[in-house]
């Protein structure tokens, strides 16, 4: 068995050490961009699409000369590294031409996500859900993960750092401005506006015969408000606990209903479970399913769940694998929840009593599971 490394070996994992020691400085530059108003400058100086130099960035957003090379580490950090913007070669008839030292760079899909929200409601956008994954009160738990793994209760770093019962619980009654609550549902509201586009597009065989639907936990109606408004003909319902609806209106196909998923849902022909499944450990993941079973109010009816397929075959993929991973571990440390694989799925539909189920991989890292009684 091999005891020694080489030289080049020991210098590969000492590199391989700094990058992940450094991993959070790459989320804070993140952070700082978005604070800037950096992929704003960007659209607002290109025209939309086109390439900003370094210099009409650093102008455009005020930043003194003295700050000029820790503004541009920062925004190599993010082109080259993190993939927020692409470099660009010097515009066309540039003055900037011959300056070696002049960088360009233009949005992509990624920086797209962090503009600000705009006008245009329909817009998806990932600032707000940025400044709530950054903000101190989510950053803390990190602090706790040995303490957690230490404590033999079922206590999430998140009970710990802020000793409360728990997340849903901090956010009901322990957060008196409302700002972590108000951040996480605008986390919700632009991620469903996304699934909400796509599973209605890629998914319309899904909800041939369908004519009601109850979105469980479903926050303030994005995704069931997709629904409806793509098939008129389903008259859709929100349920999510009396304090999240308690202000919402519906209108035409779309209702609230203020309740509690583990106690009653209101029948209908198709059950959605958005993100909520994965938010709870097995035993309430049973009652959950057993509750949304007795919901479906005809045999040809059918529980379409939205989460994670964790794909062991896939753990060690940049932006798949490893994304899902960190989704197990993040669900575990604030809600005790985690990401399941197709085999700890399979357990939960029989456990409840479901008899089939149908798996597509049609949202990235996300899959529609259509369960069937
Ligand atoms: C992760 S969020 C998902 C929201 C929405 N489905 C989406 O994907 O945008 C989980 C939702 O479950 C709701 N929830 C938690 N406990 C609940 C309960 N006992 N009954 C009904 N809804 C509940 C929360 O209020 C929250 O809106």
């Amino acid at each position: 068995m091999k005891t020694v490394d080489s030289h080049d070996e020991i210098l590969g994992a000492q590199a391989r050490l700094w990058s992940c020691s450094f991993g959070q400085m790459i989320s804070m530059c993140v952070k700082c961009a978005v604070q800037l108003g950096v992929p704003d400058a960007i659209h607002k100086h290109g025209g939309g699409g086109g390439a900003v130099s370094l210099t009409a960035l650093l102008s455009s957003l005020q930043i003194p000369p003295s700050k000029t090379e820790p503004f541009r580490c920062i925004m190599r950090i993010l082109t080259h590294h993190a993939g927020f913007f692409n470099p660009e070669p010097p515009a066309a008839g540039s003055d900037q031409n011959d300056d070696d030292d002049e960088e360009w760079y233009s949005l992509n899909a990624s920086s797209r996500l962090l503009l600000s929200p705009s006008d245009d409601k329909a817009a998806v956008r990932h600032t707000p859900s940025v400044l709530f994954f950054f903000h101190p009160l989510m950053q803390e738990p990190w602090a706790f993960l040995d303490r957690w793994l230490r404590d033999d209760s079922n206590r999430t770093p998140f009970e710990i750092a802020h000793g409360t019962a728990s997340f849903w619980d901090y956010l009901k009654s322990r957060d008196p401005s409302g700002e972590l609550m108000s951040g996480f549902y605008e986390c919700m509201i632009n991620d469903s506006k996304l699934v909400g586009e796509v599973v209605v597009s890629r998914c319309k065989d899904m909800f041939d015969g369908v004519t009601s639907l109850v979105d469980v936990g479903g926050g303030t109606g994005t995704m069931a408000a997709a629904v409806a408004k793509a098939f008129p003909g389903i008259q859709c319902t929100v349920l999510d606990l009396p304090h999240v609806v308690k202000d919402l209106e519906g209108e035409g196909n779309l209702g609230f209903v203020g309740g509690d998923m583990f106690v009653s849902i209101p029948s209908a022909d198709a059950i959605l479970l958005k993100w909520i499944l994965h938010d709870w450990d097995e035993e309430n993941c049973i009652k959950i399913l057993k509750v949304c079973k007795e919901a479906i109010s005809s045999p040809k009816g059918k529980l379409i769940i939205i989460d994670v397929v964790v794909d062991e075959k896939r753990l060690g993929e940049r932006n798949f694998g490893e994304v899902q991973l960190c989704f197990d571990l993040f669900m575990m440390a604030f809600v005790n929840g985690k990401e399941r694989t197709e085999k700890q799925w399979k357990r939960l539909f029989s456990a409840a009593g479901f008899s089939n189920y149908k798996i597509s991989p049609v949202l990235g890292l996300r899959s529609v599971i259509e369960v069937f009684p």
